[in-house]
Formats: structure tokens, C-alpha cells, sequence
């Protein structure tokens, strides 16, 4: 199934709306890669976001549009990339099942990003047994299609590694059959949260989202982290660590005025609202354009809906020729 062709997949489990962070991680690359890859998908992770949310279907179902309506908004654009739904593809599901042979209980409960998450929703030795492998299925995901390149956070390193094992393991049995993935990171490798936590993130409740109105991006702006020893005006200011310095050398433009405020500010006289100002004002001008887009869209979802289904139908006629092929290489035709 080797390829010289790039293939870009990414995709978001959905489980809520998108936020800034999602934005200069992945995003931003996935509009990057409409240009430069032979060929791009966007996958809606449902089947990932079941494994620790399986009470609650009806969440992952509601936010299936919402994720896709946050990439449209931000310029991925239907026409250049695919965009498909999981749970509609079972040759992943199925592919799955034959890669978990390939791993051991051990190698999985050693994966960072899901021993961090275990710790973050207190599992424990209780994980439900797909989100323990939720890698496994990953690396399905971005194996199935023969994609290459996969555009991610820096949360995202340790699963395309495993899935990369994955490939050497199969390959060491079958023969060479796939690509190894390569990781596409952004620029900003991950986005602090407005608290000055080390991630935005939808469940610290600490990320401005894509779909935020200007008054709720003024507040929370209002609200983010600074230097707790800046309490006068004329007092000298911390630049590291204060978030809307870190913010402002992400999203503003004009690097040589932002070099300036932080000069001012270490020096004392510059005080915390205008820092603030200048950002909010970054922040409305970055997400104005994105909210109104996704308000026009979310006018007609079902012609939104549309356009995914036609994706699932073409990535569903390459899952069903990748999986005989595969099946083949496997050992497991049996009829011809
Ligand atoms: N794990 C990703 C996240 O939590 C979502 C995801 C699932 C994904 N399958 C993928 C990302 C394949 C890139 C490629 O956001």
C-alpha cells in the first residue's frame, strides 16, 4: 500500500467547541496543508470521543457539527479537503482489532498523553478498555487511507509514536506495507490557558472559544493571568509567564510593537489593562470574521451534513479497496 504521495488526516473528537488552542495546534496546519498535500482529510473522531463518553451519546452526537462547522469557519475548505465521520468507516473498527494483537497491555498503560488524561479523569485501573487503547485505533485511523503526514499538538507526539511502532511491527511480519507517519507541529506547540495553566483546554475551563462573542473574549481576556507582583502601575512587570504576553507574541502581528510593551512593561509604568486592551482587541479582530462565518453556515447545517456524507461515501470505497488489500497481505482471503 506504500504511496509517494502525501496524504494529510487529522481530525478532533467531538466533544465540545473548538478553542484557540485547537486553532494555532492544528488548524491552522490543516489550512497549510490544502495547499501543499496531494491529497488532505478531516476526520470527526465520534468513535474516540465514546471511549470516555460512552454514557453520554447524545453529547458526542450534537457535537459532531460543531467541530466540523469550527473548521469550516476557519477556512478548512470542503472542496480541497475530505471531510468523513468515524463511526461511518468500519474497516477502521475493524483494523483496529487486528492491530491490538500487535501491542501489549503493557505499551499501552505507558502512553504519556493517555496516562495523562487517565490522571485528569481520574480512571484508574477502572479505564474503560477503548480508551486504554484509543491509540490502537488512532493509528487506524491514520493508517487507513495510507495518509503520511498528520498535522497535531505537541499533546498528540506519543500516539503517532506508538502508531509508528505499530507500523514497524506490522511491517516486520508482513512485509514493508505502510508509510511511518510524520507528525506535523505548529509553530506554537501548545497554548497556555487564560489561568496560566499549561494547556487551554475545554475541560480546565480555561480556553477562549472559536465561537466566543467580543464581550466573553473581553472578559476573559479581563480575567487572564499576569504577574501577581504587578500591582502598581509604576511597579517593574513579569513578561514570563504573564499570559497576555504570551498571547499577545502568538496572535499579534506587529512583533517589534509587542517587543516595546514588554520592554515597558519590565521597566515599570506600563500598567495590565492596556496590555489587555491591545490583546482583546488582537483576539476580536482574529475571531470576528471566524464567528460570522459560523454563523452564516450554521444556517443550512443538513447542506453541511450533505457535504460530509458524499466525503464518508468516497473515504468508504478506499477503506473497502484498502481493507481486501490488506486482508490479502494478512493472510486472510480465503474466497479470492
Ligand atoms: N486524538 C485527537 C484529539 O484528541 C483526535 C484524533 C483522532 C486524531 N484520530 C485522529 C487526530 C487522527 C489526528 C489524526 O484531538
Amino acid at each position: 500500500m506504500k504511496t509517494t504521495k502525501t496524504i494529510a488526516l487529522t481530525g478532533d473528537r467531538p466533544t465540545g467547541k473548538l478553542h484557540l488552542g485547537h486553532y494555532v495546534g492544528s488548524i491552522k496546519n490543516r489550512i497549510e496543508l490544502q495547499k501543499t498535500s496531494d491529497e488532505a482529510y478531516y476526520m470527526v473522531a465520534d468513535v474516540q470521543a465514546l471511549t470516555d463518553n460512552s454514557d453520554n451519546p447524545g453529547k458526542v452526537n450534537e457535537n459532531v457539527i460543531e467541530v466540523i462547522l469550527d473548521n469550516l469557519a476557519c477556512g478548512v475548505d470542503p472542496k480541497k479537503t475530505t471531510f468523513f465521520i468515524q463511526s461511518q468507516i468500519p474497516e477502521i473498527a475493524e483494523m483496529t482489532v487486528y492491530f491490538l494483537n500487535l501491542v501489549t497491555l503493557a505499551r499501552l498503560k505507558r502512553n504519556p498523553t493517555v496516562k495523562s488524561e487517565m490522571k485528569q479523569k481520574n480512571f484508574g485501573e477502572e479505564v474503560p478498555a477503548g480508551f486504554l487503547s484509543y491509540p490502537v485505533s488512532q493509528a487506524a485511523d491514520m493508517l487507513f487511507l495510507n495518509s503520511n503526514i498528520i498535522p497535531v499538538g505537541e499533546d498528540q507526539l506519543p500516539v503517532i509514536e506508538q502508531a509508528n511502532e505499530l507500523v514497524r511491527k506490522f511491517n516486520s511480519i508482513y512485509g514493508e506495507y505502510f508509510t511511518e507517519l510524520k507528525p506535523l507541529l505548529s509553530e506554537t506547540r501548545r497554548l497556555v490557558g487564560i489561568d496560566g495553566q499549561a494547556k487551554a483546554s475545554k475541560s480546565l475551563n480555561n480556553a477562549i472559544f472559536l465561537s466566543d462573542e467580543n464581550d466573553v473574549i473581553a472578559k476573559k481576556v479581563m480575567s487572564m493571568y499576569t504577574d501577581p507582583n504587578h500591582i502598581k502601575v509604576e511597579d517593574p512587570g513579569k513578561v514570563e509567564g504573564n499570559v497576555v504576553f504570551a498571547y499577545l507574541d502568538i496572535f499579534d502581528e506587529n512583533k517589534a510593537e509587542v517587543e516595546e510593551l514588554k520592554k515597558q512593561y519590565r521597566k515599570g509604568g506600563l500598567g495590565d489593562v492596556v496590555v489587555k486592551k491591545r490583546l482583546i482587541q488582537v483576539l476580536q479582530e482574529l475571531l470576528t470574521p471566524i464567528r460570522e462565518r459560523r454563523q452564516e453556515l450554521e444556517k443550512d447545517k443538513k447542506a453541511i451534513m450533505k457535504i460530509v456524507q458524499k466525503g464518508t461515501e468516497k473515504v468508504q470505497k478506499q477503506a473497502t479497496k484498502n481493507m481486501k488489500e490488506m486482508k490479502k497481505v494478512m493472510k486472510i482471503d480465503y474466497f479470492g
